[in-house]
């Protein structure tokens, strides 16, 4: 999604809006801009199409004058063509206010219209531009009442840093539904839509809550209610660090992050498993809630999703409770029938996506419990959940979710193994024994890395292919969307993950051999069921990249190529599964020459619906 960031302080305002800016790149964009204020109180605007490095060319052909507020933007399109024009900030007709925004505002034609009446001049096609023109509409001397009365108007989600050049050294921001917050530093303060932006000069941080606006200037920070009422915001200190915003040299971000999982899972494991005694710091729900829980509603989007699929075999297994996983953007429409009986689990990276805080927001006005899976500290849903889950996978700048995913699964076994100890539904000895191979987890996923090249020899025979089926059944039918999904999402492949039992059912039509077909088939109790499948496809000429339990001969066969992964019970095995899929992605993404880390179109958090 867009990127925001603000500055106001002593040092020249310039640098540090375009290299806080770079720190959002990860959030995918198509164009940026900045906008600032000289001494001789002359607003100033400069945007372009494409990377930063784009606009920092155009800047290098300008004098720059020394400037000590200003804001700056990553624009990912949503209304209007990616071009300079429509990138931000926009201003107003008369250019005395300038608006970043991250968001949509879902009533901009009406109001485009109204002030169009009014004698204002619009010329983006945006929805952005009706911010500073609205703002301008109602100022008559104090910015932040005519910022609250042009807010009043906006319908929909916003994100926004503004300026005037009528107010020399004051940085106003306000949000609702998309993410903002404010920096503290000395004689200086920021603005920023996600903290690795200004990390590099200050830790201390408010995490501006919705319906709220921020009022800075270099020695300042007030906040307040769209209402007008004061607030005394709390003042976090960030305790990560920009590290992981450094590929460490690993071509990608992607490749570095999936080398990384063995070590998030160990210190997940580490965390929440001390001495093989499970510990959920976070889930703040009494055990008789969980107790009572009648059924379990899991609402989540793309990766997350998948990862939710794979929870509800988990919890169904061990817990023996119902389980329903919806994607988000779908819960959220059909009146979901739950109650306070019903325990929804909110899955989410970033803890931004809108659809998914859509979700939540629909099911606690339903009087259901949420706990929230998330993986970025301090977001929306962490704040907006009766529970919050931590992943704590670090940073993950990669647009494809490899890492975060992993640690999702594993949250998903920690979690019901706490409803299965709850609810007494698994024998003691059935409750170690799947501690024992889950923490054995970390060094089987080294083992698999050392596999590496076998893979990305793999990949790169089969990276011609212009259509995959995934398929995988019972807890790996998930494991085949995610495997699909990842392909698609990076190498821009039409791939498709299917439950292989639906083969007959259509999906067998494709079958040829201009197909590649990833079956899913660790040793398990549908082995059989999907050996059949596999000599289905042999027989169509299928060409079939087979992911198995070391060993399994008996696959090898008939398959055209082999990935092997360590034995483990079939209930983890989706765990194990997971990283030969994301391998194979990743390795016919870079074949294909594709941008892995920011693929075209994608967002690493989808703010808007
Ligand atoms: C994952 O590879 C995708 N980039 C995307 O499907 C992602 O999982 C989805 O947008 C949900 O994001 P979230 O986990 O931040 O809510």
């Amino acid at each position: 999604m867009c990127g925001i960031v603000g500055y106001v302080g002593n040092k020249d305002a310039v640098p540090i809006l375009l290299e806080s800016l770079k720190k959002l790149e990860y959030r995918g964009y198509d164009s940026s801009g900045v906008g600032f204020l000289d001494h001789d109180a002359r607003l100033i605007v400069h945007k372009s199409k494409g990377k930063i490095r784009n606009l920092e060319e155009l800047l290098a052909s300008h004098t720059l004058p020394l400037a000590h507020a200003g804001i700056s933007h990553t624009r990912w399109a949503t209304h209007g063509l990616p071009c300079d024009t429509n990138a931000h900030p926009h201003t107003d007709s008369k250019h005395t206010i300038a608006v970043v925004h991250n968001g949509i505002i879902e009533n901009y034609q009406e109001l485009k219209a109204e002030l169009k009446k009014k004698g204002c001049h619009f010329t983006s096609e945006t929805d952005s531009e009706v911010v500073p023109q609205l703002i301008a509409h109602f100022y008559k001397g104090d910015l932040l009442a005519a910022v609250r009365q042009a807010i009043a108007k906006l319908k929909g989600t916003f994100a926004l840093g503004i300026i005037s050049r009528e107010h020399h050294g004051l940085l106003i921001a306000a949000r609702v539904g998309s993410p903002l917050i404010v920096g503290i530093g000395d004689n200086e303060n920021f603005i920023a839509s996600d903290v690795p932006a200004i990390l590099e000069f200050t830790r201390r941080v408010i995490y501006l809550k919705d319906r709220q606006i921020a009022v800075l200037t270099k020695d300042k920070a007030e906040v307040y209610s769209f209402e007008g009422k004061k607030a005394t915001p709390v003042i976090d200190t960030v305790s990560f660090n920009v590290t992981a915003a450094r590929k460490d040299g690993f071509a990608h971000f992607m490749l570095k992050e999936i080398h990384e999982q063995p070590e998030v899972l160990a210190q997940m494991l580490a965390l929440r498993l001390k001495n093989k005694q499970l510990s959920l710091e976070g889930l703040q729900l009494p055990d008789a809630v969980l107790k009572r829980t009648a059924k379990v509603v899991v609402v989540a989007c793309g990766t997350a999703y998948h990862a939710g699929l794979v929870g509800k075999y988990i919890i169904e297994t061990l817990a023996r409770l119902p389980v329903e996983c919806d994607t988000s953007s779908e819960f959220r429409y059909r009146n979901p029938i739950i109650d306070k009986n019903t325990l929804v689990i909110a899955v989410s990276q970033s803890g931004e996506t809108a659809d998914t805080l859509a979700a939540v927001r629909e099911a606690r006005a339903k009087g259901a419990k949420v706990i929230a899976i998330c993986n970025v500290v301090g977001s929306s849903l962490a704040r907006e959940s009766d529970s919050i889950l931590y992943t704590y996978a670090g940073q993950e700048i990669g647009v494809a979710s490899t890492k975060a995913y992993t640690a999702q699964l594993m949250m998903f076994y920690l979690l019901a193994l706490k409803l299965a100890q709850v609810r007494k539904t698994l024998k003691p000895q059935e409750w170690k024994s799947l501690v024992n191979h889950l923490v054995r987890v970390p060094s089987l996923y080294k083992t698999i890395l050392k596999g590496i090249h076998h893979i990305q020899k793999v990949a790169e025979a089969n990276s011609h292919f212009g259509c995959f089926l995934f398929l995988g059944r019972h807890v790996n039918f998930p494991s085949a969307l995610e495997g699909a999904l990842k392909l698609k999402e990076i190498s821009y492949v039409p791939a498709e993950g299917y439950a292989a039992g639906e083969m007959k059912h259509g999906p067998i039509a494709l079958i040829d051999e201009y197909r590649a077909v990833v079956c899913i088939n660790p040793k398990s109790h549908v082995h059989e069921k999907m050996f059949s499948n596999i000599q289905e496809i042999k027989a169509r000429r299928g060409n079939i990249i087979a992911i198995v339990t070391k060993g399994d001969k008996e696959i090898k066969s008939h398959a055209d190529f082999t990935i092997e992964m360590p034995d483990i019970p079939e209930l983890l095995s989706p765990l194990l599964a997971a990283l030969p899929l994301q391998m194979l992605a990743y390795f016919i993404a870079v074949k294909r020459g594709c941008d892995v880390d920011q693929p075209r179109n994608l967002a690493k958090s989808v703010t808007v619906e």
